[in-house]
């Protein structure tokens, strides 16, 4: 009978669990919106209609199941709360045929103007072995121009006996970029048309990427002939004021339990849960409350019955007849000394 109660009891939880991650899913976008396109979730700020998000520069459009940002081309394929949009951006290139004749370039550009290109996330890169790469933008702080670019040079011996996977110059170059860029142009040209490597490697190629998703190999000649677009990573924000002015407006963005964050060396704030909550800062009661003591790895308790859970925290406690912190770090749990005297006396009195 006992197991039979627990099993019905295990059911009713998992039930529960499951009702409370599907609330937690949906919590992300507004009430009464649409929370993905396609594969990808649309959390608030963003949103694909006009009441379903904050402000215009947010708004994305879920063209067959594909996010697009607003009157552009530009796909999104990530969306974070950290204040990260991944998108898809074009590789930039310049072909020739084996007599040194131009045959196609593809010029990137990226018009993006309410977000900024993430510095910490992409890097600047061009493949190729004649390959001159260059981007253009506009600095966010200053509203100045901004040019910059890399050289990769090798010929078929050098590219065939030294390359190892180091994008170090030959055959592929990459430089960082600073931060708040917009509006960025990327272009390859040649020195000589790829005249002499044009077997191996007839076109130039460039990019900016998410470091962490290209690898240089010398395959890369080869897969880069047919991949149109790379992922990129942008940094979005609210407004483009700091904290200290946005939080004394009345659109000021970051709802209960949330916190204002400044990002470096961009304009705008971002909200984040406080310490101890958890979900979209952005949204109405968005910010739920940690329940610590369901995860060991959040509390120090001894155990999970010597923990309470309270808003933002918890609280750990000893059982009747115990006393101390009742944490790991701590005390633990002793018995009161008390009840060591009383059998110490009980004893005696045989
Ligand atoms: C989303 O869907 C696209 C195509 O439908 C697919 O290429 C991509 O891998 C999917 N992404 C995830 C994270 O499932
Ligand atoms: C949807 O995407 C297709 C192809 O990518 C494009 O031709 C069409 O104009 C887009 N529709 C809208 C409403 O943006
Ligand atoms: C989106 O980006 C975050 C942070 O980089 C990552 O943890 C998450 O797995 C990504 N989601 C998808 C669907 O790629
Ligand atoms: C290169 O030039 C030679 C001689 O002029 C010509 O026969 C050949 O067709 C050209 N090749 C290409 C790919 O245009
Ligand atoms: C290289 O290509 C450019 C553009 O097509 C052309 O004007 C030039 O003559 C070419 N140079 C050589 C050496 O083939
Ligand atoms: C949208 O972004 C642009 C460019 O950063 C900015 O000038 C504009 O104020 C933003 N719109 C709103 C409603 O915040
Ligand atoms: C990027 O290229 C476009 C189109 O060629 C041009 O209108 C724009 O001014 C360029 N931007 C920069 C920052 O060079
Ligand atoms: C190949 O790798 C070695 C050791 O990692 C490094 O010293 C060398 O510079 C690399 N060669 C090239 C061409 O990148
Ligand atoms: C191509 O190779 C030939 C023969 O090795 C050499 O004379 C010529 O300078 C090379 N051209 C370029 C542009 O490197
Ligand atoms: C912010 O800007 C300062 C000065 O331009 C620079 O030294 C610093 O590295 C930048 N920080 C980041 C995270 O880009
Ligand atoms: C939770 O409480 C402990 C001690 O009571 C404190 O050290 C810790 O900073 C609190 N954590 C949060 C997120 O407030």
């Amino acid at each position: 009978m006992a197991t039979e109660g627990g099993t019905v009891r295990s059911i009713l939880f998992t039930w529960a669990l499951f009702l409370a991650a599907a609330a937690s899913v949906a919590s992300q976008a507004l009430p009464g919106c649409q929370d993905k396109c396609g594969n990808v979730s649309i959390p608030y700020p963003f949103g694909m209609t006009p009441s379903c998000y904050l402000n215009q520069n947010f708004s994305i459009n879920c063209n067959q199941s594909l996010p697009q940002l607003l009157e552009s081309d530009v796909v999104v394929t990530n969306i974070t709360l950290e204040g990260q949009l991944e998108i898809l951006n074009y590789v930039a290139r310049d072909c020739y045929d084996a007599n040194g004749t131009y045959v196609e370039g593809i010029l990137s550009v990226l018009w993006a103007d309410m977000f900024t290109i993430s510095n910490d996330r992409n890097k600047l890169t061009a493949v190729g072995c004649d390959t001159e790469a260059t981007i253009t933008a506009i600095r966010e702080d200053t509203d100045s121009g901004y040019f910059t670019g890399c050289i990769s040079y090798c010929d078929k011996e050098e590219t065939t006996l030294h390359l190892n996977g180091s994008c170090s110059g030959i055959g592929c170059c990459q430089i960082s970029i600073p931060s708040g860029l917009k509006y960025l142009n990327i272009s390859v040209t040649s020195f000589n048309n790829h005249t002499n490597v044009s077997d191996f490697n007839p076109c130039g190629y460039a990019f900016v990427t998410d470091r962490s998703k290209f690898t240089f190999s010398f395959k890369s000649f080869e897969e880069l002939a047919s991949i149109e677009s790379l992922p990129l990573v942008l940094d979005w924000a609210i407004g483009n004021e700091m904290c200290t002015v946005a939080e004394t407006k009345s659109d000021y963005a970051c709802k209960q339990n949330s916190i204002c964050h400044d990002p470096v060396n961009r304009s705008g704030y971002i909200c984040k849960c406080k310490d101890g909550y958890y979900g979209n800062p952005y949204l109405y009661n968005g910010c739920q409350d940690i329940d610590e003591c369901k995860d060991l790895s959040l509390h120090n308790c001894i155990s999970e019955r010597n923990c309470v859970n309270t808003l933002g925290n918890y609280t750990c406690s000893c059982s009747k007849g115990l006393h101390g912190d009742g944490r790991k770090d701590g005390t633990g749990c002793i018995r009161n000394a008390l009840d060591v005297i009383a059998i110490f006396i009980g004893r005696c009195s045989l």
